[in-house]
């Protein structure tokens, strides 16, 4: 009897390793992965595979190649800016869903499942609000209850539309802040205190039961000293097991992974064991903003190969390892990058001294870099029995 059921168990595994590793069929013509898209090439892993998108730049007939490949390359995209508050409800009381209704009507018309960016933010927060909370005219309790009702009515707007909702953004601060150790910062935590991001998530959930929560961040991508006072990655683990603890429904954690070259970075073993420790949690991983940035010097400016290739080469490398580390991770659901060409990258905009750039996987004509190519790679070249189909997430009550 045991024989037998572990034959059949036996006959399952490798009837699913079979499955998963027999190259799709093209008639008459040998399949060759490399013409794939990252989107198709990812979903052999149950993967997503995304990109922000920038609806001007999605609207601009002069520059039809953007729309053309954010159409065909990525299975799900998050809208870079037009879900923001200040783009949504720019007046008080008067929603503009237009940008962000039709960033939502291009994702399904492309079949891409889409990442609800963001709802809770100290950043890109409209005027009406920050100076009513400034000048006093916005209390306390009337501030809550806006929160809550822009929560609900965005996330009643787009309820089965959203996969994964990132529900807060940011709310941690940096050991550069002061005061140094690691505290809720910023515009909600200062007025509401912590309790809002408990109160955003039951909100969220009241008002969609099937999308994925997300709590958002950057510099979680390794754990450092394991000191909640300065190692942000231990603060955002604390804090989502807390919440889990509470029974709030959170689902996942998205790390944004904003790299950069100039800076040490992790080795796909570091990016692996703190993926693991969230989902240790029961929770979904993502990696929601992927970009990696590099120092423009004038030596890079003017076109000198000796200082431009070490930086593809490192920039490829940190891709990769996040990537990687995803893939290895079976609660790690969508690899989403932050913009996929440096024709449009809010990188040179947020960094000029000294002056940042070439971040994303394109150039600005659209030639595919180094780091394509090794996302590519690390997706064909990857399977059973360390990387395995994805764990569905089932949202929390
Ligand atoms: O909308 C105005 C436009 O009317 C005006 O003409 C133009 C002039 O500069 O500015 C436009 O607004 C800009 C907006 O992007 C849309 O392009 C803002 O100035 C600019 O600050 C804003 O930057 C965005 C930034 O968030 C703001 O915080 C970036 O595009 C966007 O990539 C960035 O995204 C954030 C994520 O949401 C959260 N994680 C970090 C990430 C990078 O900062």
């Amino acid at each position: 009897m045991k024989l037998r059921r572990w034959i059949a168990t036996g006959a399952v595994a490798v009837a699913t390793v079979a499955a998963l590793n027999v190259a799709p069929a093209t008639a008459g013509r040998p399949y060759d992965p490399t013409t794939q898209s990252l989107g198709d090439l990812a979903l052999r892993h149950g993967l997503y595979l995304g990109t922000a998108v920038d609806m001007d730049a999605l609207n601009d007939a002069s520059d039809p190649r953007y729309r053309q490949l954010a159409a065909t390359e990525f299975s799900t995209v998050t809208a870079e800016n037009v879900m923001k508050w200040e783009s949504l409800e720019p007046t008080r009381g008067r929603y503009n869903w237009g940008p962000a209704d039709e960033f939502v009507a291009f994702a399904r018309k492309n079949h891409q499942r889409v990442r609800g960016h963001v709802l809770v933010w100290q950043n890109q927060l409209p005027g009406w609000l920050t100076s009513g909370v400034a000048d006093g005219s916005i209390s306390k309790a009337e501030l809550r209850q806006i929160l809550r009702d822009h929560i609900t009515r965005v996330v009643t707007r787009y309820q089965g539309r959203i996969w994964q909702w990132d529900v807060v953004n940011e709310a941690v601060s940096d050991p550069w802040d002061t005061p140094s150790t690691l505290h809720y910062k910023g515009f909600w935590a200062q007025h509401l205190g912590p309790g809002y991001l408990a109160d955003a998530f039951r909100w969220a959930r009241a008002a969609d039961p099937k999308a994925l929560l997300f709590y958002n961040d950057y510099n979680i991508e390794a754990f450092g000293s394991g000191n909640p006072a300065d190692d942000k990655t231990q603060f955002v683990y604390e804090m989502a097991r807390d919440l889990r603890a509470r029974g709030v429904p959170i689902d996942g954690v998205g790390s944004q992974g904003h790299l950069g070259t100039q800076y040490g970075n992790y080795s796909t073993f570091q990016v692996v064991d703190a993926l693991k420790k969230f989902a240790g949690l029961g929770l979904a991983t993502a990696f929601t903003e992927v970009d990696v940035r590099s120092q423009l010097t004038e030596a890079v400016r003017a076109g000198d190969s000796n200082e431009i290739n070490p930086r593809l080469q490192a920039a490829a490398a940190n891709f990769s390892v996040l990537l990687r580390a995803c893939l290895a991770e079976r609660h790690c659901l969508s690899f989403t990058l932050w913009g996929f060409t440096d024709r449009h990258s809010w990188v040179p905009d947020w960094f000029d001294n000294p002056p940042e750039g070439m971040a994303t996987v394109y150039d600005e004509n659209y030639r595919p870099k180094l780091a394509y190519q090794e996302l590519k790679a690390d997706l064909i070249y990857s399977g059973p029995p360390f990387v395995l189909p994805r764990v569905p997430q089932q949202p929390r009550r």
